[in-house]
């Protein structure tokens, strides 16, 4: 599922002037593919924002982005901060090189370029300027009194902080791996003392990490030093039990994450200000702390919120409440009009596999007269793969522009095989319908397929005209043994004409 991320697209590649007027001295870098890999061999630390001038967003940044260089400009070691347009041809190159998708794209460049990571910090100047500091000193910080700790920790983040009997061995060894890996999105700090520390046991003498968040228990520790598993236990931790999808500027980091996150999500959707809404609430909450260690992450939300959600689903605000999970191996699951008795049976047998996936289909049509016969996901089976008929299938989008002009040209193939009971000509609405991904590759619309009777499949791939597609038809076709029989006869009709000519 995607979600709204506020950068623009490179496929939105129109050129508007840039306006940047601005005549004083300039403190970002300018560079360009002439100078790129020259200027950055040469810092161990620097900072690249990948733009083009047409973007919004990369104007909005640009006067933050200058306020921030000019003051990190002072800083000691001075850290410098460049941009490239990205846009010029001559530079596409070097953002290729650096996976440049969208703009602006900040990376983060250590060692002269060989070690490259993603800027994730704030967009206006005090943020940057905090952030990049931080990135720019070692990748874990050491606490050496309480005050270094409450700056630290603070009461808004997640903060890490490994506890060491002495800053050596394979412990600390690989909590600073995990730190640098791991540093672009969280705070990570050591220290000697857990004395100095905000919360939690303090007579630790560790190893131990413990991880401060401002949700659920507040801190949580692992002894686990093994590299993935401690990657994982900072990832899995610092996801809140139950994630709310609200429009609290507070939540949105942990919705980002909730979404981009490869886990099962359960997504809970209620009327808040409804009768019996607490009850509800308090049951979804005691299965997300049951069945979190089960790979799944817990979202609750306001339907009008998610609507994107419960579309993406094929469900109406008449279902909620409703439960909708989407399991990482993309099957959808859905259990509506819930009630809250409903909620921990439903989890449990969810989790035991006895829930079956959810299709989502429009309603079967009342009447299917016309040439082309509507498809939709729950008469897929019967129309196109046991009907034993040779099938067109067109997958459409109503929005599509192709499709519209592909409509007519489907028709008159329609009309010319009505005769023809073995030939479908057919079409299903692939953003109102799940498409069965095992068998059908669609990436765009229209997307054609044929199935022959005895099930070969193949995708049409040919021109859109009324000729092609019929071409097609009959050459991937399985003849039913009527027509075999009369298609022998036709071939053995010349074949005679030639021998009555020889005899001639
Ligand atoms: C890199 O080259 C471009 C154009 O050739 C120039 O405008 C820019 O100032 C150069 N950057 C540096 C840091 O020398
Ligand atoms: C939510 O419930 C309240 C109270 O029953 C009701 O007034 C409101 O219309 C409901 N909202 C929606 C979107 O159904």
């Amino acid at each position: 599922m995607a979600i709204k991320l506020s950068i623009c697209f490179l496929f939105f590649a129109f050129s508007l002037t840039q306006i940047f007027a601005d005549e004083s001295k300039e403190f970002v870098l300018t560079l360009d593919h002439s100078n790129f890999t020259d200027i950055v061999s040469k810092h161990d630390f620097i900072v690249v924002e990948f733009y083009a001038p047409w973007c919004g967003h990369c104007q909005k940044l640009a006067p933050e982005y200058e306020k921030a260089a000019s003051v990190l400009s002072s800083h000691d070691p001075p850290i410098v901060l460049a941009k490239v347009d990205a846009n010029e041809a001559v530079n596409k190159e070097i953002a290729a090189q650096f996976g440049v998708q969208g703009f602006p794209t900040i990376k983060i460049l250590r060692n002269g370029g060989k070690d490259s990571q993603v800027y994730k910090g704030p967009r206006e100047a005090d943020g940057i300027v905090d952030y990049v500091k931080r990135q720019s000193g070692p990748p874990s910080a050491e606490i050496k009194s309480a005050a270094d700790a409450s700056a630290f920790i603070g009461e808004s983040k997640v903060a890490i902080v490994g506890v060491f009997p002495e800053f050596a061995g394979d412990e600390f060894e690989n909590y600073i791996a995990v730190a640098k890996k791991l540093r672009s999105e969280y705070d990570f700090g050591h220290t000697l003392d857990a004395k100095l520390l905000p919360r939690g046991e303090s007579s630790l003498s560790g190893p131990i990490v413990r991880l401060f968040k401002p949700f659920d228990e507040l801190f949580v520790d692992t002894e686990d030093f093994n590299v993935d598993g401690l990657q994982k236990f900072v990832e899995d931790s610092s996801i809140p039990v139950l994630t709310v999808l609200d429009t609290d500027p507070k939540n949105q980091a942990y919705i980002e994450k909730f979404f981009t996150s490869p886990r099962t999500k359960a997504m809970f959707f209620i009327n808040f200000t409804a009768e019996g809404a607490e009850s509800l609430q308090s049951k979804y909450r005691e299965g997300a702390e049951l069945y979190k260690k089960d790979g799944i992450s817990f979202l609750i939300g306001d339907p009008d919120v998610g609507k994107s959600v419960l579309e993406y689903f094929g469900v109406n605000e008449d279902q909620v409440p409703v439960i909708l999970i989407l399991r990482d191996d993309n099957k959808k699951f859905i259990k509506p009009n819930l009630e809250a008795e409903h909620i921990s049976t439903f989890l449990k047998d969810f989790k035991d596999g006895k829930v079956s996936p959810h299709l989502k289909s429009e309603p079967i049509p009342e009447s299917n007269n016309e040439p082309v016969k509507i498809v939709v996901r729950e008469t897929l089976q019967d129309i196109v793969f046991n009907s034993g008929k040779n099938v067109l299938l067109e997958f459409y989008a109503p929005w599509c522009g192709h499709c519209k002009k592909l409509a007519p040209i489907l028709d008159e193939v329609a009309i010319s095989y009505q005769s023809d009971a073995d030939v479908v000509i057919a079409k299903l609405d692939a953003t109102a319908n799940d498409v069965p991904t095992e068998t059908f590759d669609v990436q765009g619309f229209p997307t054609l397929y044929f199935r022959s009777s005895s099930g070969k499949i193949s995708q049409y791939d040919g021109d859109r005209t009324k000729e092609a597609i019929i071409e097609f038809i009959e050459k991937n076709r399985d003849k039913s043994a009527q027509q075999e029989q009369a298609k022998e006869k036709a071939e053995e009709k010349p074949a005679q004409k030639e021998q009555e000519k020889d005899e001639l």
